[in-house]
């Protein structure tokens, strides 16, 4: 196919798909439609020389996918292909990525931000801790800082989290238990009024389970039983009917115990007209590790009318890395990538973080590390080619 005819294809499924899309437009496809116009435009002209027979032929289709990057609002660096963002976008889903205040003042790390992904999930900012210190004082200033950096280079935002055991002030875990509800529901209407209107989704009630299937005995827990769960959705929906309302959780990626029991809950709250949209499944992998049935198990998910999202994906190696765990970790990403392809209701991948330099795990799990698809210096690793690849391969 000719040069002007792949960007011209390119250009429909693309106007295609913002067309059927409109109540939640990725902004970044938005702002690339004309950018797309151009760039067909573009690569008319500069393909006549290739068309000729000269050797500008892979020049020009650099500068063309290259060009769609830059025209919305992106700068996907020479040599690294077509963004993650837009190859996702052809299938309609997202490709995101997390961000903390302090990732904001690190240009090397925002370039690739910006270059690759379409969607932000704040790290810590908007929750318990930052967002309600003390009973009744609220803190949005870290979250507004995120949601205007990721509007203002036409991301969307995933919420995270309403309702959740860790990083969770004292002050809550200290309630007397008949007065927990209220303090959740007033810390749920508060925040998700703040952000109404400016959030995609929001993880309403983050990690309640146990690996055996059992609730977590959090102070949520204890005062309300499962209850609490159905409570936090109906505030969340009163406050932003909008917003798509999440659970979220690890070790759900696969078929077992967990997620059998993450499965009944979403069940039980469907047919109970509870307001749930998805399931987060945040897949923190260890090397060679995801589950052959992530697959089968979203598949069950989506068949409960709800949306599914890998919205943690990181996959660590114990350092240092091998040029063998190097291919393995492209294998597993390219596996979970796939995996959500293959998916209709499958919305979209996020990373936990941009690269190995700000990523959480070398802090949290001791030895490990490497776990993303950008190296210490923000160089693609395998991983995110293999991720490339997926993305224009399947679906
Ligand atoms: C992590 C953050 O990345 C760290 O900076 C913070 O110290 C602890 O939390 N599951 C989640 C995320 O849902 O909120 C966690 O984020 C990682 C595990």
């Amino acid at each position: 196919m000719s040069i002007p005819d792949r960007a011209r294809l390119l250009g429909r499924r693309v106007a295609g798909l913002v067309h059927s899309d409109c109540h939640h437009r990725p902004l970044k496809l938005t702002a690339a439609i004309s950018a797309i116009a151009a760039a067909a435009a573009l690569s008319v002209a500069a393909a006549v020389p290739a068309v000729a027979g000269t050797s500008a032929g892979t020049k020009t289709s650099t500068g063309t996918r290259t060009g769609l990057g830059i025209k919305a609002g992106t700068g996907t660096k020479a040599g690294t292909g077509a963004p993650l963002w837009l190859l996702a976008a052809q299938h309609g889903k997202y490709f995101g990525t997390a961000l903390t205040l302090p990732n904001l003042s690190d240009p090397p790390l925002l370039n690739v931000a910006d270059a690759q992904f379409d969607m932000v999930t704040p790290g810590n900012e908007m929750k318990w801790d930052t967002t309600e210190p003390a009973n009744g004082t609220f803190n949005f200033g870290p979250g507004d800082q995120i949601v205007a950096y990721a509007h203002a280079h036409h991301m969307r935002v995933r919420g995270h989290n309403l309702v959740w055991q860790s990083q969770l002030p004292s002050w809550v875990s200290s309630l007397p238990l008949d007065q927990v509800k209220a303090a959740m529901e007033q810390h749920i209407t508060t925040e998700v009024s703040h952000y109404r209107g400016q959030v995609y989704s929001w993880d309403v009630v983050n990690e309640p389970l146990n690996g055996d299937g059992s609730f977590v005995d959090d102070v949520f827990y204890q005062a309300m039983g499962p209850s609490y769960i159905a409570d936090a959705l109906r505030t969340a929906h009163a406050a932003d009917p909008r917003a798509k309302l999440y659970l979220n959780d690890y070790n759900i990626e696969g078929i077992n115990a967990k997620s059998d029991a993450m499965y009944n809950l979403v069940k039980s709250l469907k047919e109970q007209g509870v307001p749930i949209s998805g399931v987060g499944l945040e897949s923190h992998f260890i090397l060679g590790t995801v589950p052959s049935t992530m697959l089968a198990n979203m598949r069950r998910f989506a068949a409960l009318g709800v949306d599914v999202a890998v919205t943690e994906l990181d996959d660590r190696i114990q350092l240092p890395a091998t040029s063998a765990d190097l291919a393995q970790q492209a294998s597993d990403y390219a596996t979970v990538v796939g995996d959500c392809l293959a998916v209709r209701r499958c919305v979209g991948v996020s990373q936990w973080g941009v690269g190995d330099a700000d990523s959480w795990i070398p802090g949290f799990f001791t030895g490990y590390g490497a776990a993303t698809m950008f190296d210490e210096n923000y160089q693609p690793k395998p991983a995110f080619y293999a991720t490339q690849q997926a993305l224009r391969h399947q679906g």
